[in-house]
């Protein structure tokens, strides 16, 4: 870091939560913003460096949530400012869609040299997730030709009308929004705590692969006519959930077996959270087409994907943005891989299993604690009532997420009754001891209610 002054590692509060200040934007924001925004506690965000946010109050919180895992290498981090400063004195904006950049070509070689699989590979650039998701879906029907999609329960990837259509996370997300694209058929996720129909936990894998061929193809859909197969490898916002790696390679086997493009959904779990560059990494598939976003570009808006060369085949004019692939936003992308490729991926990795080696236990140690989960710094641990039926509690999940604000540590859930921990890459020992420390004691108030 090039600046010398003393950046605090660890909580400081100097108002009851919220202050007067941030109590004050909030009122006002719930009479102009769109009231859509699910918010789970007051926290107003002023500024931020490192792990650590400041709120207007003064008060500075740890962030284990990263702007829901984006901001990969922390708050501001020098390097990814300075490069952001230096692309917007440079050129803001061009649109690639129509003339060329040497910093789009130059990112998208070396995403694509990360991306699993020794196929060659191209990139197309969107400014977010759900775009990513959509491009695929486009792709993959006009590479293929045929226009169904596989998708599974409680995944998520995007609320634009398409990506929507292959969400199963929440009914509120589909409430009232009508006719979705039809030709998407939802299949069981193999969710390795809970079994792929909430049974037979040990047989997730073999029984999700087995709805697929058994039940879908059989009754619902023909092969021949689906284009592709959506997963993320972890369910982010479905309760950071990892599908078996035999699943996953499963998966890829019968993509391959029926002409089927095999996509994974990586905006989440994507470029080094996991503790290598992508989750697929760990099963060791090559997905025909890898979609990313959030983390990629340390908080400037940013969405790629990422898919063989041979499947990229569709004809110009048939798919563009006026913003994706923005100077400024791979300014920062280039500038969060090199910090990536320079030791954060390592640190994922290696604080993940520090984490770990501490809550490895605790479905031993909490009565209210079903199961602890993840890879590198993409965890979850949920929350049941009983761990013997696996009854969910969502309110004691919320109860602890409260409670954890109220002490300075930003956490967020995921799913219906999963807390996840899914902070900069950036962050040290003492601050998953003080995370740790911090959710262990608002765990033990939560236990009393069971
Ligand atoms: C796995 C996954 N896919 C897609 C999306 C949609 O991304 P965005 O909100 O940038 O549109 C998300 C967002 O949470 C996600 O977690």
């Amino acid at each position: 870091m090039q600046v010398a002054e003393k950046v605090r590692k660890l909580p400081h509060l100097v108002t009851a939560l919220p202050g007067p200040k941030a109590r004050e934007i909030v009122e006002r924001d719930h009479q102009v913003i769109s009231p859509s925004y699910t918010r789970d506690y007051p926290l107003v965000a002023k500024s931020g460096r490192g792990a650590m946010v400041e709120d207007p109050d003064g008060n500075i919180f740890l962030d284990f949530a990263a702007g829901i895992a984006v901001v990969a290498t922390g708050h501001c981090h020098p390097d990814v400012v300075a490069a952001i400063q230096k692309q917007s004195a440079r050129l803001i904006h061009m649109s690639s869609t129509d003339f060329y950049c040497e910093g789009m070509v130059e990112f998208a070689e070396r995403l694509a040299s990360v991306v699993p699989g020794k196929s060659p590979k191209r990139v197309y650039f969107g400014n977010s997730g759900t775009e990513a998701l959509e491009a695929a879906m486009k792709l993959a029907r006009y590479h293929t030709r045929r226009d169904k999609f596989i998708a599974f329960y409680g995944c998520f990837h995007g609320r634009t009308l398409g990506s929507l259509s292959l969400t199963a996370s929440k009914a509120v997300q589909r409430k009232r929004f009508g006719a979705l694209l039809g030709g998407v058929f939802h299949t069981p996720y193999p969710n390795p705590y809970r079994g792929a129909y909430g049974v037979r936990p040990e047989h997730a894998a073999a029984d999700a692969l087995a709805h697929i061929e058994g039940e879908l193809f059989r009754r619902l859909v023909d092969p021949e006519e689906v284009a592709a197969i959506f997963i993320e490898p972890i369910q982010g916002e479905g309760g950071y959930v990892a599908a078996p790696p035999e699943f996953l390679r499963g998966l890829a086997e019968l993509c391959r077996r029926h002409g089927i493009l095999l996509v994974v959904d990586e905006v989440q779990s994507g470029m080094g959270r996991t503790g290598k560059w992508w989750a697929s990494d760990h099963a060791e598939i090559e997905p025909d087409i890898l979609c990313t976003a959030k983390g990629i570009a340390s908080g400037m808006p940013l969405g790629a994907v990422i898919a063989k060369s041979e499947v990229m085949d569709w004809t110009a004019g048939a798919h563009a943005s006026t913003f994706g692939g923005n100077p400024v936003s791979i300014a920062a992308a280039s500038a969060t891989f090199d910090l990536l490729e320079s030791g954060l991926i390592q640190n994922a990795a290696r604080l993940g299993e520090f984490i770990f080696s501490r809550i490895g236990d605790w479905p031993q140690r909490h009565r209210c604690v079903g199961n602890v989960r993840g890879k590198g710094l993409m965890i979850g641990i949920e929350f049941v009532r009983d761990q013997r039926t696996k009854e969910k509690a969502p309110e004691l999940r919320n109860q602890v997420i409260q409670a954890a604000f109220k002490r300075g540590l930003l956490v967020l859930g995921a799913g219906e009754n999963t807390l996840r921990l899914c902070p900069p890459l950036i962050i040290d020992e003492e601050q998953a001891e003080f995370a740790l420390r911090t959710l262990d004691e608002c765990i033990w108030e939560a236990d009393r209610s069971v």
